[in-house]
């Protein structure tokens, strides 16, 4: 007899560890399945966001600005660091020791909340009596049966029609966390979140970086003000970024990979890099789920159907994260996750889709929540804007980092605040103190009337909603 779980987790990453937490401590007897493999063939649980995303990106970001500040900011601060060097294996490896903490950490906390492990892929069998039959392949083949299936599969890098990811000159995000030296030249086809952020660790490293957009516009979801401030920062780095192409042949050679594309004055143009990093999105994975084998629906772009409650067309499976609808973030993996073990409880749980934040970790770092102006002109909706810039900030003075402002809309007749738009230091961490006075629907008179500690990132948030009602106090 197959062992019974209330329920079963299908997928390991951010949406599915912190489901099957959050269910083993609602009093479920959980299971989560999960088959990412580390180099040694043992578990990697933690998904796409902990061992090709969001951890190990960041690891590289923070080395590789490290390396540009002792390069090009240390002398303004009367330090001299002569012949810096940036030993690229060491970097690497130490990006792998942060990755292999955080994928321990999960197994630790699968251990403390007695989530009970399987590694290998997950695939449907059939519905068995009150719940589903789960095979599980891994180094041995068993059966498992649950309740209650949740699905947490997550997502692929998109590839290029055509062009298939070698991850030796054509490469995903795995292979653009893995380059083993600084290219001379770096090609990036995608001006998306992957593109800036991989394009600014290898270009402060060292690389001559080139994007190719597609898109006329640059970053056409955040905020035009926002965009376009942060457009000259990235010029002024260096960071080539080319906007309205039309991509083409691409060959592989021995020695690296040619682009034909086309300009947006329609000139046939070449583009010679050693390297070519394609992040042009992702797409949902349901590979090996044998969804047919119990009928689960799927949309044309490949996402399981979901409702607002992330429930799938089958009574008892859930779906979570980037396999389905919606920004495909970590953070909104998790909170679909938490929401739906709630909801198998017999609870509440809430995902609150207008105040899940963005951010993009360049320098300067943008962060957004809420609706852009242009979103707000398109929904014909009565707004007022209050921005406050870096550079009359005593704290980003302080820090040598005034570039950027922040930004904040209001209601026009409820003052209510509408979104809030960063692009500067910490952009990151400020972005919190937005998503918390939206949740609480607060105004933009409740921010401005806040203490906030003095000096601080914080006070620019602060005057930016004083700037709302046009009286910022420091500019
Ligand atoms: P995933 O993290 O993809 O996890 C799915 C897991 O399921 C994987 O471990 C996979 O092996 C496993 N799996 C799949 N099928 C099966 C099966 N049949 N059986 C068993 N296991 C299976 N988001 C942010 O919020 N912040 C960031 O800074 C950020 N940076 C990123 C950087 C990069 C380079 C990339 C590529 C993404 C980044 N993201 C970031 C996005 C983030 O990684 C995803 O939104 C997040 O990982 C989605 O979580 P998930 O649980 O839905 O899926
Ligand atoms: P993306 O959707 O952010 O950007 C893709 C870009 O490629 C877009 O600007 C698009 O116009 C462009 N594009 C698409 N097809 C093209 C083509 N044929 N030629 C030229 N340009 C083309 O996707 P990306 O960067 O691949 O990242 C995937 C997702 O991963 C992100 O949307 C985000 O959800 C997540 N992510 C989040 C991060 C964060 O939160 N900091 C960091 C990295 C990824």
């Amino acid at each position: 007899m197959s062992k019974q779980f209330d329920v079963i987790v299908i997928g390991g990453g951010p949406g599915g560890y912190i489901a099957a937490i959050r269910a083993a401590q609602l009093g479920f007897n959980v299971a989560c399945i999960d088959e990412w493999k580390n180099e040694k063939g043992g578990p990697a649980p933690g998904g796409t966001c902990t061992n090709v995303g969001c951890i190990p990106s960041k690891a590289l970001l923070q080395s590789s600005e490290h390396f540009e500040h002792a390069n090009k900011h240390f002398a303004e601060h009367g330090i001299t660091a002569s012949d810096v060097k940036m030993d690229v294996a060491k970097m690497i490896a130490r990006k792998d020791a942060v990755v292999k903490q955080n994928n321990d950490g999960i197994l630790y906390l699968f251990k403390k909340n007695k989530v009970s492990f399987f590694h290998g892929r997950g695939s449907f069998v059939k519905a068995a009596e009150g719940g589903y039959e789960i095979k599980v392949a891994g180094a041995a083949e068993e059966s498992i049966t649950g309740k209650q299936i949740i699905i947490a599969t997550g997502s692929n890098a998109r590839a290029l029609p055509g062009t298939p990811f070698d991850e030796e000159f054509v490469l995903s995000n795995d292979g653009a966390l893995r380059v083993g030296a600084v290219p001379k030249k770096l090609g990036l086809i995608g001006s998306g979140v992957i593109g800036l952020e991989m394009g600014s660790v290898w270009r402060r490293l060292g690389a001559e970086v080139t994007i190719l957009e597609g898109l006329p516009t640059f970053l056409g979801a955040v905020d035009e003000q926002i965009a376009k401030e942060a457009k000259k920062a990235f010029d002024k780095q260096g960071l080539k970024i080319e906007l309205g192409v039309k991509v083409g042949e691409i060959k592989t050679g021995k020695k690296g990979v040619s682009i034909a594309y086309t300009n947006a004055k329609g000139e046939a143009q070449a583009l010679e890099v050693d390297k070519l990093i394609v992040s042009i999105g992702r797409v949902p994975n349901t590979i090996g789920l044998n969804t047919e084998a119990v009928g689960l629906a799927l949309d044309e772009r490949g996402a399981i159907v979901v409702d607002a409650d992330c429930k799938t067309n089958l009574p008892g499976v859930w779906a979570v994260g980037d396999v389905v609808r919606g920004p495909m973030l970590a953070h909104k993996a998790e909170e679909e996750g938490v929401a739906v073990a709630e909801r198998i409880a017999g609870q509440h749980g809430h995902v609150n889709f207008n105040t899940v934040p963005w951010v993009i970790y360049t320098s300067p770092e943008i962060a957004w929540v809420g609706r852009t102006e242009q979103q707000l002109k398109a929904d014909g909706v009565k707004y007022k804007a209050g921005t406050f810039p870096f550079l009359a900030n005593g704290r980003a003075r302080a820090l040598g980092d005034t570039t950027g402002m922040v930004k904040m809309l209001a209601d026009a007749d409820t003052d209510e605040i509408l979104g809030v738009h960063i692009v500067g230091p910490q952009a990151s961490e400020l972005i919190s103190e937005a998503v918390v006075a939206m949740e609480f629907k607060a105004s933009s008179e409740d921010i401005a009337r806040i203490c906030h500690a003095h000096p601080s990132l914080s006070e620019a948030t602060k005057e930016a909603a004083l700037a709302v009602d046009k009286r910022t106090l420091n500019f």
